[in-house]
């Protein structure tokens, strides 16, 4: 029996900051912003977008398509957590109408968190084929104004249905997982944003790249070239292109280009939408599936990073006739939907989503209608609406 992906659905908000006003908002040369990290805009959340809302929209892409009695586990991993001790996912469940029996619960590794969801709900569905689980990746990626990491930041949800026959992507067996207590990004409970240390996340970044990739080979017997397209947690696009450069250096000219080309079709939506953490190395399946052209059964490898650190390794295999089960076109109008945003206007947004709004208070979404969203606290219990 095969496990894998059988539906994707993705949201990100209806407005986004451009990298060359942000450039010349900060006296940087737009080229350091587009160049050398790699990002054209960054999706922005206002206060009426959060975890929770952003994951409901995400699987509400494709909850009409599948048989919502049958899943049995829902997980969401997050880093932008609206409780500390209730999960995003019971108030998701909720809005998406699913049965009372589901096992669900939240987890939490920094970027990894979406990837430890799929590994768990991989081995549910081998032990319950008749079950299928939902797995969300959703997150609010928040350095600060003027900092260095500002340039990375983003917002949005990917929730993938992982059941046996999937329509999608196949989950191979094995993985390669590589884990050390390090400092190089965190955020802790009194700040809403994160903390880094830039140079260093980006040096352990490709270290563990190196681990896992290195000894998935030698557990598998595969190489780089039995690679259609190699998949990356991308905290902004240059990351994941240099981790790809250390991947194709030593091979021929054939498998060189077509993993980059291939890299290149994975990165267009994070070029447009930036970080956004546990969801971000699954915005990058879902951008190579809309953007390459996949010969049938193309075999892929995705690398997991969480800073803390977590880093993993596993493949996949595409499914014949994927194309059927994916929307590019409704994917890319989302894209196209939202609204500039001048850096005033930004900035102003982002510091309002600092805060908790005042208990009570109704907060209004000016979303397309059928949207949720976060309308605010009523006895200090977080509210979510539809439009
Ligand atoms: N034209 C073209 N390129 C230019 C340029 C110009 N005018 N000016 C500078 N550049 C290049 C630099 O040469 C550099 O390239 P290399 O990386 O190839 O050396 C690149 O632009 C970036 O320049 P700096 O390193 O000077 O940039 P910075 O110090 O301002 O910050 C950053 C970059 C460290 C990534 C910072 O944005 C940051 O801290 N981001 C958040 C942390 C992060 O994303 N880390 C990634 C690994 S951790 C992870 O993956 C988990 C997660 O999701 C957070």
């Amino acid at each position: 029996m095969q496990v894998g992906i059988d539906q994707i659905g993705f949201y990100t908000p209806n407005k986004y900051v451009d990298m060359v006003d942000l450039a010349h908002a900060r006296n940087e040369d737009p080229n350091k912003f587009l160049i050398g990290i790699g990002q054209q805009k960054m999706s922005v959340a206002d206060q009426t977008q959060d975890a929770v809302s952003m994951g409901i929209n995400a699987t509400l892409r494709y909850l009409d398509h599948i048989a919502r009695e049958n899943v049995g586990l829902l997980i969401v991993g997050t880093e932008s957590g609206v409780d500390q001790s209730k999960s995003a996912s019971l108030f998701i469940k909720t809005a998406l109408n699913l049965p009372p029996n589901v096992r669900t619960f939240e987890v939490k590794e920094a970027c990894f968190g979406m990837t430890a969801g799929i590994m768990i709900a991989r081995d549910y569905v081998r032990l319950h084929p008749n079950h299928s689980a939902i797995v969300i990746g959703a997150d609010i990626a928040r350095y600060g104004i003027n900092t260095g990491g500002e340039v990375t930041q983003g917002a949005g949800s990917i929730s993938v249905l992982v059941k046996a026959d999937p329509q999608i992507m196949t989950l191979s067996a094995g993985h390669s997982a590589y884990s050390a207590d390090i400092n190089d990004f965190w955020r802790p409970n009194d700040s809403a944003v994160a903390l880094v240390d830039g140079k260093y996340s980006k040096d352990v970044y490709l270290d563990f790249f190196r681990h896992t990739f290195t000894d998935y080979q030698k557990q598998t017997g595969l190489k780089a070239s039995d690679f259609t397209a190699l998949l990356y947690h991308l905290p902004f696009v240059k990351m994941g292109f240099k981790a790809n450069q250390l991947a194709i250096e030593k091979q021929d000219d054939g498998t060189k280009k077509r993993l980059a080309d291939n890299f290149a079709a994975s990165a267009c939506y994070s070029k447009a939408i930036g970080n956004i953490y546990t969801a971000s190395l699954y915005l990058s399946l879902l951008s190579l599936l809309e953007n390459a052209q996949l010969p049938a059964n193309a075999k892929v490898g995705l690398f997991s990073y969480g800073s803390g650190a977590m880093g993993e390794f596993y493949s996949g295999q595409i499914v014949k006739n994927y194309e059927k089960a994916i929307n590019q076109a409704a994917d890319q109008e989302l894209i196209a939907r939202r609204q500039k945003l001048t850096i005033p206007e930004y900035e102003q947004i982002f510091n309002q989503a600092l805060k908790n709004p005042q208990d009570g208070l109704k907060l209004e979404s000016d979303e397309q209608s059928g949207t949720w969203y976060f309308a605010g606290t009523e006895n200090h219990i977080r509210q979510y609406r539809k439009k």
